[in-house]
């Protein structure tokens, strides 16, 4: 990213420097925060809901991931700029226009065997500093109008509208030693950290759901009663659907979209039995012991029982193996604002509609694609608007 021009945010920042944002990114995702972009989440399911009923007025097939992708793609840019971002309505976003090369010129990146864009530039690699240089510009009007928003309203300190207000008030607290680079790196950060994470695992819950009848129709009579008045949902209603919950685990468990965390050892350290010397990467498995029947029986199938309370036949370190945002002092800070957008999706989706059809062009199960997320291949959706 550094060498690509892009400032780094908490996601690959270490020691001092990790520290000093990681406290300033947690302040922007404290719950009361979450609570307040509420209506803003609102108001993109809401769009979601109408471009799926002209879909099920015409008897479309969805692209179940594009939509979905567009929905955390509103969701997460609205909250990270403060400015309304609207793909789902097929309305182009210069943003998201830039971060659609930036993005999958990274990812290569990451993945090549080697740094070959040091001996020669493909086409991607060309054109990566134009969209890097644009999306700086584009971030820094962002963060020189939100600064003129809270000179004018210094309510707006205590009480952030987006994470970008809440990360510059967070930065405020610490004298100064946050600069501006942080916040703009920390930004960019919550797009690459908070779009596909979210929209993959939403495909997977559906994917599953619709294969397993019995637990969707659970998850419909749970939403039930929250789905006769969607608006007056609010994140305390979907506080409450255990269920649902269990699904989420259930499906994170299978269908990790995070399957491994990559990290490097500061210094010499032992973990379990292995020594490892200071810069060795460690290339750690998630999705290893979350399917070990030592820890779950049936541990291959989707049984969102064993989440809620004794379900789990007694074994509830289980709960301990299985880590979809990860574990200790880097744990997804994300993760409280991605269920929620997770809860108020699905709610939405099983409150207006039926689900007729989840499936693959080949008929078999979706291929794991992983690149940095582990997105399933090829799902279309076909829905009927709910009498
Ligand atoms: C279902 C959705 C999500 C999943 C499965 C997920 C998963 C993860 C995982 C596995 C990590 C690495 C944790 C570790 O190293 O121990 C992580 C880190 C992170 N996530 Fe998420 N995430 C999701 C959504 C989000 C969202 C919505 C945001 C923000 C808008 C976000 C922001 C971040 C950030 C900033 C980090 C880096 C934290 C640090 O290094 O201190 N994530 N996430």
């Amino acid at each position: 990213m550094e060498e690509a021009g892009l400032e780094p945010g908490v996601f690959i920042a270490s020691g001092e420097a990790w520290k000093r944002q990681r406290r300033m990114v947690m302040a922007a995702f404290d719950p009361a925060h979450v609570k307040a972009y509420f209506p803003s989440l609102m108001e993109v399911a809401s769009r979601l809901r109408r471009r799926w009923l002209s879909a099920a007025a015409q008897d479309q097939a969805i692209d179940l991931l594009a939509d979905l992708t567009r929905y955390t793609v509103d969701g997460v840019a609205g909250l990270a700029f403060g400015a309304k971002v609207n793909t789902i309505d097929g309305r182009e976003d210069v943003i998201q226009r830039h971060l659609d090369h930036i993005f999958p010129a990274l990812f290569r990146r990451t993945m090549a065997p080697f740094s070959y864009w040091h001996y020669v530039k493909l086409g991607p690699d060309r054109h990566l500093p134009g969209h890097v240089q644009a999306i700086k510009e584009a971030v820094r009007g962002f963060i020189a109008d939100a600064r003129a928003r809270m000179v004018a309203d210094p309510q707006l300190s205590e009480h952030p509208t987006n994470l970008l207000e809440a990360m510059l008030a967070a930065a405020q607290r610490e004298d100064g030693a946050v600069a501006d680079s942080d916040i703009a790196g920390n930004v960019f950060t919550m797009l690459q950290a908070g779009e596909d994470t979210t929209a993959n695992t939403l495909a997977w819950l559906i994917w599953l759901l619709k294969r397993n009848p019995a637990a969707l129709a659970r998850c419909i009579s749970e939403t039930e009663d929250v789905a006769a008045d969607l608006s007056s949902l609010g994140t305390e209603r979907l506080a409450q659907l255990p269920y649902l919950d269990a699904c989420i685990n259930e499906a994170m468990r299978l269908k990790p979209v995070a399957p491994y965390f990559i990290n490097e050892a500061m210094h010499d350290t032992v973990v379990g039995d292995v020594e490892i010397e200071a810069r060795t990467v460690v290339w750690s498995i998630n999705r290893f012991d979350s399917v070990n029947e030592k820890y779950f029986v049936n541990a291959g199938a989707f049984e969102p029982e064993r989440w809620l309370a004794g379900g789990l036949h007694g074994n509830d370190s289980a709960k301990r193996v299985v880590m979809p945002f990860g574990g200790g002092p880097r744990i997804c800070p994300g993760r409280y604002l991605a269920l929620l957008e997770i809860k108020l999706a699905m709610v939405m989706l099983l409150a207006n509609f039926e689900i007729v059809d989840v499936w693959t062009p080949d008929g078999k199960e979706p291929r794991e694609f992983l690149t940095i997320v582990m997105a399933p291949v090829g799902l279309r959706m076909r829905l009927r608007v709910k009498e």
